[in-house]
């Protein structure tokens, strides 16, 4: 448990979703790791906010909206009234959900473009770029097709070829076609903002060394890191959802300029609605001894890890003590899709399935590995029953039978078995370090073990049987507790994990307030309630609505 003088101070981001589509289980994979590191450190005592917030600009939400005949602005809103929903369905406990169409987020990322480029680091060039003259817009490389410059395969991307896997400029593409026109565009010039970055190797090297950071991320970024960094296109020809570039009529900053700087607009919007405003600087201050962590998904480690540090840096500001990237969740053994239908929305889910399961089954398989996670879905069914209906909440409901019934809901004076509480204590720092370490698999499997303990116990002291003879009222009594206790202990291991079977457990044991260190505390001589069902079982009608049978 965090001593005051060691309490740290933390702020906690996760990846700011597009606003243009519902949110889907790979989000919710990204929330619930982000969501029960967070509870964790709360629980133990540490300062921990939470912020994150809708990614509002762009392209493909400008499309969105005039596709749906809205403004962005209509978009952006109804969105993010879903996303908030959604994320609130699954217990994501966001201190504050923001957007980046703000006005904090523009403040921001002005102030953070003009230190860019007080100090040089922003270059203008003039680039050649494909126009698609009917709808009088830039395309980028997702809107265009045409013949691979390299092997000549037809209907490729403008940045790269999916077959011969070469990567190059969209105006090199044989016979492109615009994709939303279905026109051939013309090639023309324009003048773009560039962010500096080839210069600044050596500072993004350094920020490397002293940041957290999993091995094979790292591994990498080295690789990248060797070969010569590109300067980064940092501006948007009109038009263009997004905030302008001071100084300029028809010029946009990039999505992915003021995406990041997000996370920083979503704070100070916490701190505003705190009242506590005047803080931030001293949080983003370069020798701030807060502690700044993103989680975020494989595909978008270069911004993270490049762009963004880079530009914090260069701005006079904190730069984050580490990234945490996750693999992809992948459902049944494949690539999540909805044309293909293998697909399922929060909303489905959270239509059928309480979130906590969902939760539990995630942070079962979450490491700090960056390998994909597959939500098989007979696996799910398995893992939850097993662990949560027949280990777990098995313990309370064989036992509270007896206090309930018995010893009109009082625990006993005294425990039958105290070396087996203790023993649960002791476990619960090695408990705590993995949750720490982002190692939740290892924890619920320590977790888990304890539990078979438990249940071993009551099976061993059979209770029921001692119960018919005259005698024992006594022994039982203090067995049940005892069992009351080990149940106890794993429900406040368990809550960053499985936050709303908790708080029924809770309720049931009379308990309000826990943090990690209510482990050390054991429940003698009290009333807990009467014992209502805490999970109850998935069957294959669940998954087969699931996956909208
Ligand atoms: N808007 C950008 C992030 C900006 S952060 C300053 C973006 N949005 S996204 O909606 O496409 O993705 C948001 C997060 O969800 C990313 O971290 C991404 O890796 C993650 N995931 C998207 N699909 C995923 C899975 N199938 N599985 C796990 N995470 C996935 O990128
Ligand atoms: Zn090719």
């Amino acid at each position: 448990m965090a001593q005051d003088s060691e309490k740290r101070s933390i702020l906690v981001t996760s990846a700011l979703p597009y606003a243009n589509a519902p949110l889907h289980l790979g989000h919710i994979l990204e929330h619930t790791q982000t969501d029960i590191w967070v509870r964790f450190q709360k629980l133990y005592g540490n300062e921990c906010t939470y912020v994150c917030a809708d990614d509002a600009h762009g392209t493909p939400i400008m499309l969105k909206a005039e596709e749906l005949s809205m403004s962005p602005e209509e978009l952006i809103e109804m969105i993010y009234k879903e996303h908030k929903s959604t994320f609130e369905d699954f217990k994501i406990s966001h201190d504050n959900y923001h957007s980046t169409h703000s006005n904090e987020n523009k403040i921001l990322s002005e102030r953070i473009y003009k230190s860019l480029d007080a100090k040089g680091l922003i270059e203008k060039k003039v680039i050649n770029q494909l126009f698609d003259t009917s709808r009088n817009m830039f395309l980028s490389d997702r809107y265009v097709k045409g013949t691979c410059p390299n092997c000549g395969a037809e209907d490729q991307y403008g940045d790269n070829c999916e077959i011969c896997s070469a990567t190059y400029n969209a105006i090199d593409l044989k016979d492109p076609i615009s994709v939303l026109t279905g026109t051939e565009p013309i090639i023309k010039e324009s003048e773009h903002l560039f962010f500096k970055l080839s210069l600044l190797k050596d500072e993004i090297n350094k920020w490397l060394d002293s940041s957290k950071i999993q091995e094979p991320v790292k591994n990498k970024l080295n690789e990248w890191l060797e070969a010569d960094l590109k300067d980064w296109d940092i501006s948007r020809d009109g038009p263009y959802f997004g905030f302008k570039i001071p100084g300029y009529d028809d010029k946009y900053f990039y999505v992915w300029l003021d995406a990041p700087i997000g996370y920083l607009a979503s704070h100070l919007n916490y701190l505003i609605k705190q009242d506590c405003e005047k803080d931030f600087e001293s949080f983003w201050s370069k020798d701030s001894a807060t502690e700044v962590f993103h989680f975020i998904g494989k595909d978008i480690m270069y911004f993270h890890t490049l762009f963004f540090p880079a530009m914090l840096a260069n701005a006079d500001l904190k730069t984050p003590n580490g990234v945490f990237v996750h693999g992809f969740l992948t459902l049944n053994g494949e690539k999540m899709s909805k044309s293909r239908g293998n697909f399922i929305s929060a909303e489905n889910y959270i239509n059928n399935l309480d979130p906590d399961y969902l939760r539990y089954f995630f942070a079962s398989k979450l490491s700090t590995g960056v390998d994909d996670i597959d939500l098989n879905l007979d696996e799910f069914k398995q893992k939850c029953n097993s662990d949560l209906v027949n280990k777990y909440a098995n313990i309370a409901s064989r036992s509270a039978k007896f206090i309930n019934k018995n010893f009109d809901n009082n625990l006993s004076e005294t425990l039958d078995c105290p070396e087996l509480i203790k023993e649960f204590k002791v476990t619960s720092q090695k408990i705590a370090d993995h949750y720490g370490k982002l190692e939740f698999s290892k924890a619920l499997k320590e977790i888990m073990l304890l539990a078979d303990k438990a249940n071993q116990y009551v099976d061993s002291k059979q209770p029921w049987v001692l119960m018919k003879e005259e005698g024992n009222e006594q022994l039982v009594h203090s067995i049940c507790t005892t069992s009351l206790n080990l149940f106890r202990i794993l429900t406040i291991m368990l809550q960053p994990v499985i936050p709303g079977f908790v708080d029924k457990s809770l309720r049931f044991l009379k308990e309000d307030k826990i943090e990690w260190s209510s482990i050390n505390k054991t429940l003698l001589n009290c009333k807990i309630d009467n014992f209502e069902a805490i999970v109850t079982r998935i069957d294959d009608n669940h998954l087969d609505k699931l996956m909208g049978n």
